[in-house]
């Protein structure tokens, strides 16, 4: 979603600028726009890609040692010039770039107007850039107290950074809701939504916290106060990332890359954790919480898209080898549906951004009821790991393209530990049962990597089926979140409408839908629930669909049935969501790549979703 760069310093700001709108496109955004002040203050914006915004900008005057940028992903008013950030206040003395939703805009936008502003835009951020003007003259304040005063007012959420025209060495950022990073650099400042644009300049960050308005100077220290005019100290943290996780490293796509990426990420999030001689697992950051989760009545996951995916797989984990109630909850839902909530509950929150609105929104619920809530984030430093009481980092690494991919299997990978150190905890299940598990989790990233290799076949599905018009997904037990995934991946990059439901349902509905043209994929691995899934594949030929199956090395029942076969290894059941997620990830990328869809940008979709 919208995306934030600003930089006051001794440098050209522009390039850097630029760069950074680069570096957060993986966001997803349909304009873009930048400010500059060196003795004029100017706005270039235009509707489309930051390379539309280079091209707009070719003859423009673009000098500057202080500039605020921006990609919009539109909510209020549709994608166009007048309506991309930056704006400017009605007397064009201040500039200001913003992501969130203000959400009493409409009200303050009538009491402006009675005091003479006339809006050029439909944004709710232009409201906010009159109502800071109208402070500051009004009041005769600095631009920082006409900030702060301002957002007393505002309801919603914002990430915000401000400037002057009379002051060219000063960045005015403030939060509530949407993230902000400030970077420090030896002598000049950086401003962003998420680390990537600030990582080649500098390692030392400080993340704003809510309702928290930060004074950037030239040459001067940061200064830090709350909305309500309490200073704070800035909390200095070093970044982890480095550059190198921000290239496509010789892959056509991100997504490519990402989805390579698995047997490495999934390896780094189960390094340390696992320890075959003691016989252990351990997850560090949860250590000081496992007596709640050993006590809780039940678990709840809160989650959207895929992270609520991978958390489908969770309550399978947990249920099955831990024996403890689960509920998964679309954090959207959840927020709004005054759920029963009990102090003894622990909510685990799943986001690979940490930045999700919903997911914050059904935390801070949660929280508010007494209940321990556990993160687990990719997102190092993230909202969400800052909000929950304690967590799990999956460690994957910057995933970039929009469809997650690597984050998913991560996720996976971190319940899959949470469900064997709570089983462990509660002795529901023996000692050499709970061998065999971590020894055969431990060789998954040497699965992964072999499930990587069927490309050829996947390649030649993708070949056949890229024109369609529909898709279904089906599997059971451990695979029905893995056929929910596989489908949305599907719809994400490639546009072609695709469902997910569990096999044993389609006879309820989905069968309706099934003939000659239609390709089913079927999740049909050797475990649990085979031979009926088996009998749903018949259902579907006895229809004359085309079947696309994911089975297991050497099956031989599904091979005489199916269309088209993708073997994957042999694993523990429970673990299977780690390899067969892999391959229609891969269908998914190949035929997208073949529509000639922008795989790393869908249209419409937003990486890190920051407004509800
Ligand atoms: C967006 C992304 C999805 C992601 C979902 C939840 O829709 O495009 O890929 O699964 O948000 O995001 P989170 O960062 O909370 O996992």
């Amino acid at each position: 979603m919208c995306g934030i760069v600003a930089y006051v310093g001794p440098k050209q700001a522009y390039p850097i600028l630029i760069n950074g709108l680069k570096r957060l496109e993986y966001r997803g955004y349909d304009s873009a726009g930048v400010a500059l002040l060196e003795e004029e203050l100017l706005v270039y914006k235009t509707k489309g890609k930051v390379s539309d915004l280079e091209e707009h900008v070719q003859n423009a005057n673009l000098g500057g040692t202080i500039g605020i940028a921006h990609t919009r992903w539109a909510t209020h008013g549709e994608p166009n010039q007048v309506n991309a950030h930056p704006h400017f206040s009605q007397s064009k003395e201040i500039a200001l770039i913003h992501n969130g939703i203000i959400e009493n805009y409409a009200l303050l936008k009538q009491e402006l107007q009675t005091r003479g502003y006339v809006f050029q835009s439909s944004t709710d951020t232009e409201v906010l850039t009159n109502l800071i003007e109208d402070i500051k003259l009004n009041e005769g304040v600095s631009l920082f107290e006409a900030v702060r005063i301002a957002l007393n007012q505002v309801t919603g959420a914002y990430a915000i950074v401000v400037m002057d025209k009379n002051d060219p060495n000063t960045l005015i950022a403030a939060r509530k809701g949407s993230p902000l990073v400030i970077g420090i650099g030896q002598n000049d400042y950086f401003v962003a939504s998420d680390a990537t644009p600030i990582i080649e300049y500098t390692k030392n960050v400080v993340y704003l916290d809510d309702e928290e308005v930060a004074l950037i100077r030239r040459d001067k220290d940061l200064k830090i106060k709350t909305i309500r005019n309490q200073e704070k100290t800035p909390y200095i943290q070093k970044l982890e990332m480095n550059l190198t996780a921000l290239e496509k490293g010789g892959y056509e796509h991100f997504m490519l890359k990402e989805i390579y990426e698995q047997p490495t990420s999934i390896m780094d999030s189960m390094r340390g954790r696992i320890h075959l001689e003691q016989g252990t697992v351990t997850l560090g950051g949860i250590i000081e919480y496992e007596q709640k989760l050993l006590n809780a009545n039940r678990i709840i996951i809160v989650a959207c898209g895929t992270s609520w995916h991978a958390g489908l797989v969770g309550e399978y984990l947990f249920e099955d080898i831990a024996r403890i109630p689960v509920e998964v909850e679309y954090a959207s839902e959840f927020r709004y549906r005054n759920p029963v909530i009990y102090e003894r509950d622990v909510v685990i929150a799943i986001s690979q951004s940490g930045e999700t609105a919903d997911t914050l929104a059904a935390i801070e619920l949660a929280k508010s009821k007494g209940a321990t809530i556990l993160g687990i984030c990719n997102v190092v430093g993230s909202s969400i790991a800052r909000a929950t009481h304690a967590g799990t980092y999956t460690h994957a690494g910057p995933e970039i393209g929009v469809a997650s991919t690597k984050a998913f299997t991560a996720q996976v990978t971190v319940l899959t530990l949470m469900a064997l150190r709570l089983a462990q905890l509660r002795g529901t299940i023996g000692r050499s049962r709970f061998m065999q598990l971590i020894t055969e989790l431990s060789l998954i990233p040497e699965k992964v990597e072999q499930t990587l290799k069927v490309s050829k076949k996947v390649i030649e599905i993708a070949e056949k089926f890229k024109d369609v018009r529909n898709f279904l997904y089906l599997g059971r037990g451990y695979n029905f979140p893995v056929a929910l995934e596989g489908a949305l991946k599907l719809k994400e990059i490639s546009y072609i409408h695709a469902e997910g439901y569990p096999a044993a349902e389609m006879k309820h509905g989905p069968i309706a839908l099934i003939d000659e043209e239609m390709p089913v994929v079927v999740i049909a691995t050797n475990k649990g629930t085979y031979d009926k899934v088996v009998s749903n594949i018949q259902e579907v030929k006895a229809r004359k669909g085309q079947v696309i199956a994911i089975v297991t090395e050497g099956d031989k029942e599904v091979k005489h049935l199916a269309d088209y076969v993708i073997e994957i290894p042999e694993t523990e059941e429970m673990f299977v969501p780690l390899l067969a997620t892999v391959p229609l990830q891969k269908l998914a990328y190949h035929i997208a790549v073949m529509r000639n869809c922008n795989v790393d940008q869908p249209r419409n979709l937003a990486k890190s979703v920051t407004v509800e």
